[in-house]
């Protein structure tokens, strides 16, 4: 998620969940091939799995972005062809390519023709009046015929009209049905569903009623603790819960490496604000962090002030 999944909240994410796939922000075929921007491709060894995002639609520079993806190492390579930003649209990529299927086809081909880590694709289920019954199964299948095999669908229409990009992760209604019906059509492709998911149990149902995969956005960074600290042995079977106290513990070394290397506190704690969501003294932690973070010189004495404000709250 633009401006949100940047690899200190990657970080953050994986000392909660071991398991869960994780994305980046999305990084445009054109400044990594054209601008040259390949710092954008950094993340840490322990963020893995992980997957990159591209945004393009220009096959031979996508195909150039996905092998400079692989080669940083990323798990998956995934195309963007669900983001309605004006920003976005003016390239023509995002999700107005949910009505040039052919060229997306052409994309997908030539990105697969250039690495042998997976590409994958996120799409919604249509744009303004296109019919989702038509457009969805003939998208997927003119990208399963040219070798992928594995989606993210958001379960919603971007109006490329008159919303915004927020307003477009809202207000055009969630269609889960048409995205189940998807995958008992296509039972040999691995479909993840998204869109409006916020607790495991929404999850695990989704996941029981035939979805290979479950994709959380907002929920996953605004409540990390209860969505992906719970999500090993929930979800994945695997391990144990871990902590709001425990993944803040976990960060203070990375923070400490961060600002040796002269980073800011507030790059990182920006996305743990959320980590104590629904307990008492959550609004003391964000306080302090949101308010001294920025300040210079601020470090992790102050990170410690926030957790003892939280952990040392009464339990009501
Ligand atoms: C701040 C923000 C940035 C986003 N950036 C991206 C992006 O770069 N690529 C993408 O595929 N989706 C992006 N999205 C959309 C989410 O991935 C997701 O599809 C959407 O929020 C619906 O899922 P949710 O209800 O679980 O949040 C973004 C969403 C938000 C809130």
């Amino acid at each position: 998620m633009m401006d949100w999944t940047d690899r200190h909240c990657r970080f953050l994410h994986r000392q909660l969940s071991r398991r869960a796939l994780l994305y980046t922000e999305m990084v445009t075929s054109a400044a990594l091939v054209r601008g040259g921007a390949l710092h954008l491709l950094d993340y840490g060894p322990e963020e893995h799995p992980v997957a990159l995002q591209l945004g393009g639609s220009d096959p031979v520079e996508l195909a150039e972005a996905a092998a400079l993806g692989a080669e940083a190492g990323y798990d998956e390579i995934n195309l963007n062809v669900g983001c309605p930003s004006d920003r976005v649209q003016a390239g023509c990529f995002g999700a107005v390519l949910m009505e040039r299927p052919a060229l997306v086809a052409d994309c997908v081909a030539a990105m697969r023709a250039a690495v042998r880590v997976e590409v994958t694709v996120k799409c919604r289920i249509g744009v303004d009046d296109q019919d989702p019954e038509a457009v969805l199964p003939d998208f997927l299948s003119r990208l399963r015929d040219v070798g992928c095999e594995k989606f993210t669908i958001h379960a919603r229409k971007a109006w490329l009209q008159g919303l915004s990009p927020k307003e477009n992760r809202d207000i055009p209604p969630l269609d889960y049905p048409l995205v189940l019906r998807m995958k008992e059509r296509f039972p040999e492709l691995h479909l993840s569903i998204n869109g409006g998911i916020t607790t495991l149990e929404q999850a695990q149902a989704l996941l029981d009623a035939g979805m290979d995969g479950v994709m959380i956005g907002r929920a996953a960074y605004h409540d990390p603790a209860s969505v992906l600290g719970a999500a090993d042995p929930v979800i994945f079977g695997a391990g144990q819960a871990v902590s709001a106290e425990a993944a803040a513990r976990a960060m203070m070394p990375y923070i400490a490496a961060h600002l040796a290397t002269g980073g800011k506190l507030h790059q990182v704690t920006r996305h743990m604000l959320g980590l104590f969501t629904g307990r008492p003294g959550a609004r003391s932690w964000r306080r302090i962090l949101s308010e001294g973070a920025s300040r210079p010189g601020a470090g992790l004495a102050l990170l410690e002030e926030a957790l003892e404000a939280v952990t040392g709250a009464p339990v009501t």
